[in-house]
C-alpha cells in the first residue's frame, strides 16, 4: 500500500512537472490528496486599483502558514502557499483559479476579497470540488454558488442594515444620497440593502447616482447629488474611487457626512482622500482597538513580521487561513472533501476578526465594527450586531 502511494505520488509529480494532469486519469482533487506537501492556492489583486486588498490578505495568510510550518506543518507535511495575481480582473480571477486547481493541484483555495472576483472563480472551485474560502467577500451570492464555497465574514444584507441603523440612530441623518459602482456586485448589493433598511427606518434616499470601476471624474454625479441636498452620502465602493469621490465632493462644496462599507479599508484611503475623507464613517470586519485577546495577539505577531499595523484584510486573510489549517489538521483524510466537511463544521473559532462559526449557508455571523476616519488613521466608534 505504502509503495503504491509512493508510486502514485511520483507519477503525479511527474505529470505535474509537464502540466498535463488531464491525461493522468485522476481528478485534480485525487492528485492533490496524494502529494507529499500540502498545497494551498491564493488568488488576489496583488496589483491594480485594489492592490492593497490582495497584498494585505496575502500577508495575513502567510503569517498563519509560516507559523504552522515553523511548528512542523500538518501531519508531517509542509504547507506551500501559491499566490496568483489576478490584477483586479474577474476574467483573470477565473483563469488563475483554474490554473491553481488543474495545474498546481492545490487542496483548497483562499480568496477573493472583491465579491465580483469571488463570483467569477467560485464555479470553478465548485465544479472541481475544491474548497474555497473567501476571507472578506460580502455579497450574498458568493457562497450560494455551491457547497464547497465558504466565507469567514458577515454578508451585505447585514452590513447594509448596520450602516442604515448607524446613520439613523447614531448620526440622526434623514436624507441620504448614494453613489454606487455598476461594475461591482458588492457595490450594487450594499447600496440596495442599505437603501431598503434606511427607508424602513423612515429615512429618505434623495439621489442615487452611478459610476464604473476605474472612473476618475465624478463631478457630474456629484453635482446632481449636491442639488438633492443630502445630510449624508453613502459610497459603497473601494478605496481608490472613494478617495477621489471624497475630494471632488468637497471641492464642489458638498458638506454631507460621508458613509461607506468595508471596501474603504486600505492605508491608501488616507493618501488618496487626503483631508476630504476625514470624519467619514464606515463599517468593517475589525478594529485595532478591539480588546479581544486573539485580535491583540494577531496584531502583535503581524507587526513583528511586517513592521506595520495590519488592516482588516490582513486580519480576515489570517482567519481564513487558520480555519483552513484547522480543517486540514482535523480532517480524517487529506482529501478536499474531508477538508470541506471540517470547514463546514467550524464552531467558535477565536479569530483576529472575532468569533467565527460557519453557519448552514457557509457564511459567518459576526458583529460589524463602525470606524471613523481620524486624520491618517481609523478610530473605533461602536460594535453593532444583528
Ligand atoms: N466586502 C468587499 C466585497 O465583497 C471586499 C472587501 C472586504 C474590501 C474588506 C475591503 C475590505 O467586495
Amino acid at each position: 500500500m505504502r509503495r503504491f502511494i509512493r508510486i502514485v505520488t511520483t507519477v503525479s509529480v511527474l505529470f505535474l512537472s509537464v502540466s498535463c494532469t488531464k491525461n493522468s486519469g485522476q481528478t485534480p482533487s485525487q492528485i492533490a490528496a496524494a502529494l507529499t506537501e500540502i498545497r494551498i492556492g491564493q488568488f488576489g489583486s496583488m496589483t491594480g486599483g485594489e492592490a492593497t486588498f490582495g497584498q494585505s490578505t496575502d500577508k495575513g495568510i502567510r503569517l498563519a502558514i509560516d507559523a504552522k510550518n515553523a511548528s512542523g506543518g500538518i501531519k508531517g507535511k509542509k504547507i506551500v502557499l501559491i499566490t496568483e495575481d489576478n490584477q483586479g480582473k474577474p476574467d483573470e480571477a477565473s483563469a488563475v483559479v483554474k490554473k491553481l486547481i488543474t495545474q498546481d493541484n492545490v487542496l483548497a483555495v483562499l480568496g477573493e476579497v472583491a465579491s465580483t472576483r469571488s463570483l467569477a472563480a467560485a464555479p470553478i472551485a465548485q465544479k472541481n470540488k475544491i474548497p474555497m474560502i473567501s476571507p472578506s467577500s460580502t455579497n450574498p451570492k458568493v457562497t450560494k454558488v455551491g457547497d464547497y464555497i465558504f466565507r469567514v465574514c458577515f454578508i451585505d444584507p447585514f452590513q447594509g442594515s448596520v450602516m442604515a441603523r448607524f446613520a439613523n440612530d447614531n448620526l440622526k441623518v434623514k436624507k441620504v444620497a448614494i453613489l454606487k459602482d455598476l461594475k461591482s456586485d458588492y457595490s450594487l448589493g450594499l447600496a440596495e440593502f442599505f437603501s431598503a433598511k434606511f427607508k424602513e427606518l423612515g429615512g429618505e434616499i434623495v439621489s442615487e447616482q452611478n459610476f464604473q470601476t476605474g472612473d476618475s471624474d465624478f463631478k457630474g454625479q456629484l453635482t446632481r447629488i449636491r442639488s438633492s441636498n443630502p445630510d449624508a452620502l453613502f459610497i459603497p465602493a473601494y478605496y481608490t474611487e472613494v478617495g477621489l469621490i471624497a475630494r471632488q465632493a468637497r471641492q464642489l462644496g458638498i458638506k454631507a457626512v460621508l458613509l461607506g462599507g468595508d471596501g474603504w479599508d486600505s492605508p491608501k484611503l488616507f493618501e488618496i482622500g487626503e483631508t476630504a475623507i476625514n470624519g467619514a464613517y464606515f463599517s468593517n470586519h475589525y478594529a485595532t482597538e478591539s480588546n479581544n485577546l486573539a485580535t491583540q495577539n494577531f496584531i502583535k505577531n503581524f507587526k513583528a513580521k511586517y513592521n506595520h499595523t495590519p488592516d482588516g484584510l490582513a486580519a480576515a486573510g489570517y482567519d481564513a487561513a487558520m480555519i483552513l489549517i484547522n480543517a486540514i489538521e482535523t480532517a480524517p483524510e487529506l482529501t478536499p472533501e474531508a477538508i470541506r466537511n471540517q470547514i463546514a463544521a467550524t464552531k467558535n473559532y477565536d479569530g483576529a476578526t472575532g468569533k467565527i462559526t460557519i453557519n448552514g449557508e457557509r457564511n459567518a455571523d459576526k458583529d460589524a465594527f463602525i470606524v471613523k476616519v481620524d486624520g491618517k488613521g481609523l478610530k473605533f466608534i461602536t460594535l453593532l450586531g444583528p
